[in-house]
Parts: structure tokens; sequence; C-alpha cells
């Protein structure tokens, strides 16, 4: 019985490999195949199974709604700072804060004498005032043309709109007619106040409000010789900071290191809850997930400041790695604006500052591909976000961001104050987390 068996099966691997060779070796490799992709795709599950919708989207509200607009250097920013720190001790990270100097911040305040407090931004390169500010009447500037002034101006505030040519321009022929302030309203209906690049360094102060705000001012207050109150106060050696936990392998030493970036400020009067208390949820739910898992690679978290002044924390983060830490950094995952549920971002984008692929968008790709990731991924060539300093140190990066494909458009409460909860879809978070989360574990799993 026994030998009967021994030869039957001798003949059958004898006789397929003498017929089909080839196809036996594709059946054999197929099969290893398979059960790599099987056992990927069971490690895909440890972490998927984990993310979740409600906690993401508690911490996008506790960012968004509790603490609110998290202006570089303000007590918004450092309020989301201490929220992310507390967390990440919390799940049993070592915790790092990096501290750095950012630009003398101008805040201004804007009053009418019927007290009516009136939205502004002080573009970089207005000059401030006293304490008590100025107060005085204001001047119908129209566009701001040199033709548009007349001596009347002189000891007032110029109201000017808009268009035609630029902020600065504007504002040089107002301080040349003898203003002593310039406001520049909005020409179409934006729901923030207008944020005028004004270039050169002026010394009177100069600040941009909204079209409807202009509007009344011109109504209530040019046309009964009433008058306004405008402050601006420079805010000097303002600091902001980035947090960082790092998970390290149990054995060895000089790890490879990958990092996972996400940044928390917002601009003014955002609650910036797409732009990025979104990515920065989905971040600290994959601290958490991947905090028990044994890894062999150095995983690095780093919540970023001031990415919204000119991405200066990212900047600041990784001008403090060593060279050779730089050299063992084998990537970098960013996610900024990843969960907004406006109906046309329907796909992830995977932004790469010369929009070439790279292990990073290759790792998220073959992911998507394992897990089914319902929305299209696509790599396009775009910086303005953190990945670009990790990029420039040489370290692979993506810009994980959803759009509307085809036009690239993003949504349009972005950088507004409309940039609330209300437009976040929980589906969304949870795609981004499993997605990026999955792909993390791939790189760095045991
Ligand atoms: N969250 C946006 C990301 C972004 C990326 C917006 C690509 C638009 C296109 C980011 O916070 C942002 O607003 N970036 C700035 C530039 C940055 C250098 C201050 C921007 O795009 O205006
Ligand atoms: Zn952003």
């Amino acid at each position: 019985m026994k030998k009967g068996k021994i030869i039957l099966s001798t003949i059958l691997v004898t006789s397929s490999l003498y017929f089909a060779p080839i196809q036996l070796d594709k059946t054999v490799e197929a099969a290893a195949n398979s059960e790599v992709h099987q056992s990927k795709k069971a490690f895909d599950q440890k972490v998927i199974a984990r993310v979740s919708e409600e906690r993401m989207m508690e911490d996008v509200r506790y960012l968004s709604e509790t603490i609110g607009p998290r202006v570089t250097g303000t007590e918004g920013e450092q309020q989301a700072a201490d929220f992310i720190r507390e967390r990440l001790r919390s799940y049993g990270y070592q915790v790092e804060t990096q501290e750095f100097s950012i630009p003398d911040k101008l805040i201004g305040y804007l009053q009418t004498s019927d007290e009516n407090e009136v939205l502004i931004n002080i573009p970089e390169g207005s000059g401030d005032t006293s304490e008590s500010g100025i107060t005085a009447e204001l001047f119908d500037a129209g566009l701001g043309k040199e033709s548009d002034f007349t001596p009347d101006v002189a000891g007032k505030i110029a109201l000017i709109s808009r268009g035609e040519f630029t902020f600065k321009k504007k504002v040089e022929n107002a301080v040349e007619a003898g203003a002593i302030g310039v406001l520049i309203y909005d020409n179409t209906n934006q729901p923030g106040p207008l944020n005028p690049s004004i270039g050169g360094d002026f010394s009177i102060p100069v600040g941009g409000i909204t079209k409807v705000s202009g509007e009344a001012l011109l109504e209530d207050v040019v046309s009964q010789n009433k008058t306004v109150t405008f402050k601006v106060k420079r805010m000097e050696n303002a600091k902001s900071q980035n947090i960082i936990a790092t998970k390290l392998p149990k054995k060895g030493a000089n790890h490879d290191i990958l990092h996972v970036s996400a940044h928390f400020d917002s601009v003014p009067f955002a609650p910036g809850a797409s732009d990025n208390a979104s990515g920065t949820a989905v971040a600290l739910e994959l601290a958490r997930v991947l905090k028990s898992y044994p890894t062999d690679k150095e995983l690095r978290f780093a919540f970023v400041g001031a990415e919204e002044i000119g991405l200066v924390g990212s900047e600041h983060y990784v001008s403090q790695l060593s060279e050779d830490e730089v050299n063992r950094s084998i990537g970098n995952f960013n996610m900024d604006m990843v969960g907004t549920s406006w109906e046309n971002a329907t796909a992830i984008y995977m932004n790469t500052l010369d929009g070439q692929p790279n292990i990073v968008s290759e790792t998220a790709l073959a992911t998507a591909d394992r897990i089914g990731t319902p929305s299209e991924l696509v790599l396009y060539k775009r910086g303005a976000s953190d990945h670009v300093n990790f990029y420039e140190a040489g370290i692979p990066a993506v810009n994980f961001i959803r759009r509307e494909p085809g036009t690239a458009n993003l949504e349009p409460y972005y950088h507004t104050p409309l940039d609330t909860i209300e437009y976040i879809s929980a589906e969304r978070l949870k795609e981004a987390g499993d997605l990026v989360g999955a792909s993390v574990y791939s790189l760095i799993r045991k």
C-alpha cells in the first residue's frame, strides 16, 4: 500500500515536470504569491479593523470647534499642540516638543463709532498703531487710483475697493495722498475678510475686510461722517512648535525611519476642520493603532505648526534631523485636507513635488489595490504643503489631499470660516486612515 502511493506520486510529479514544467513553476509561484498576498491582506486588516471613524470625528470636533481657529503663534495653536502632546502621551509615546520662533505677527481690530466690530486681516508689511489705535473718518477712495484721492483724505482712513491693479499700488497712492490708514474691501463675496498682499513696508496701518463690510462702511460711516477706530498690534517674539512621537523597534539601532506628518495650525477665521484637523485626527488615530504592533523600522509622527505661514514648522523639523537620520529616512506620508465631504472631491490626490512616483505613492497604490480603496488615487505635481521640506532634504514624500478629479479643485470652504466639521465626512477620514495606515504598516512591520 505504502509503496504504491509513493510510486504513484513520483509518477505524477515526474510526468507533470516532464510534460509541463513551466506550468508547474507558474502554479507554484502563483500559490506562493497568493499566500504572500493573503498575508499582506491580513496585516492590512490588523490596521483597518482598529481605525475608528468616531475617534477621528471626535478629534476633528475638538480641534475645530472646542479650540477653533489655530492661527500660527496664537493661543489656539498652542492649545492644539497641548492637546496632541497629551494624547500621544496617553498612548504611551515618548513625546518631544520642538519650539521655534516665527516672524512678528500683526493683529488687527476695527470698530465703528456705533460699536460694530468688523473682521479684519492685517497683511505683512502693514504699519502698527499705539494701544488706543487711530480714530478717524473714512474717505471713499473708489479703486484707489491717484485720481480717486482729493486733499480731503488727509488725516482720514482711505477705504478702497479691490480690483484692476495691485494692492501695493493702492496703498502707495493712499500714503502719497496723506491717508493715515488704509482699509481694502473685497470685490467678490467671500466668507472671510480679504488678505491683501501689499509687498513693501508701510508705516501706516493697512487691513483687508469683506465686500459686505466695505459696503456697510460706505453706507453707515462714510455717508454719515462717522468714525472708526483701527488698531494694529505687533506681536513680537511669537513662537510655534512641533510635537513629535517616536516608535522605535524593540531591538537594534540605526533603523530606517518613516515619517508621518500633519500640520495642526489654521489660517485666521477658519476653524480648519478640513485644513487640517482632518490630517491631524487621522495621524493621531494611526499613532494609537500602530503603537502596539511589532515593527522593524522607526516610525515618527510629526505634528507640525506654522504651516500656513510658509511651511515653517516642517522646515524646522527637517532641519533638526542629523545627516545620518536623513540618510536613514525612507519616506514621508503627509496628510493635509483628507476628510472633506464636498461631493466633487471624489479623488485622493498624491501630490509630489516633481510629479514623479516614489516609494510612498507606489506603496499607497499597492495598498489601495489590496484593500479596495473606494476613491481614485491620482499622482499629481504640487507643492504647498509640508511634503515640500521632506522632498528638499531628499526624502521621498507625498501629500495626500482630497480633490476634484480632472480640475484638481479643492472644496469651496478652503481657508474660509466655512471650513467646519459640517463639511467633514467620517467615511472619508476612515478611507484616508485605512489607506495611509495600512501603507505605513506594510513598510515597517516585522
Ligand atoms: N492645506 C493646504 C494644502 C494645499 C495644497 C492647498 C495644495 C492648495 C494646494 C495648505 O495648508 C495651504 O494652504 N498651503 C498654502 C501654501 C503654503 C506654502 C502657505 C497655499 O496653497 O496657499
Ligand atoms: Zn493645510
